[in-house]
């Protein structure tokens, strides 16, 4: 049996996460999905949330699980026993990207990163895009999955209700 790992933030899952998921589940026996706990990044959603959108999104889909990555991914492909690390390219900045990272994943853990070209009708689709549209009023229900958009807008609410004053 083949085991992909497919890390990220995922904050939110976009639908070019949910193409590059779904392009790895075919040519892998399983999928998973590695959230990342202590990402370098500040996320909007909590790391439940997070899961969460995973698992509904893929929910019926065989194969694929959200699982938490904490500590390095080197460790953690280890530990599961993953034959490779799997990233989705949109274009050239994202090999600038994920070349050091691949190169030190293979030098920490011995493992291969095989990189997947999402399709070229999602490459617009960044994680960091997203949460920028909705904040300014845009719709974001063609570019994320239905409970994506559903916790990205309960988050963004909250937030906005811990920073308005007390009334007096
Ligand atoms: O979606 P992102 O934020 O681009 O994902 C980055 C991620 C989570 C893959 C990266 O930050 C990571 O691998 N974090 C785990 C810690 C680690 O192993 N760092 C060394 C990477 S070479």
């Amino acid at each position: 049996m083949t085991i992909a790992v497919c890390p990220g933030s995922f904050d939110p899952l976009t639908n070019g996460h949910v193409d590059v998921i779904n392009r790895a589940r075919t040519l892998f026996d399983e999928v998973i999905v590695g959230v990342a706990v202590n990402s370098a990044k500040t996320p909007l959603l909590s790391l439940a949330s997070r899961l969460e959108i995973i698992e509904e999104t893929f929910d019926g889909v065989a194969g694929v699980r959200a699982v938490p990555i904490e500590g390095l991914l080197a460790d953690f492909c280890r530990t599961v026993g993953a034959d490779a690390l799997v990233k989705g390219l949109r274009g050239g900045a994202d090999l600038d990207a994920e070349l050091p990272m691949a190169l030190m994943n293979r030098h920490l853990a011995g493992i291969e990163t095989a990189f997947i070209l999402g399709d070229q009708s999602l490459s617009h689709i960044a994680s960091s895009l997203v949460k920028d549209v909705i904040r300014h009023g845009g719709t974001i229900s063609d570019l994320v999955p239905p409970v994506a958009e559903t916790k990205v807008r309960e988050a963004i609410a909250a937030r906005a209700a811990a920073s308005e004053p007390r009334p007096t």
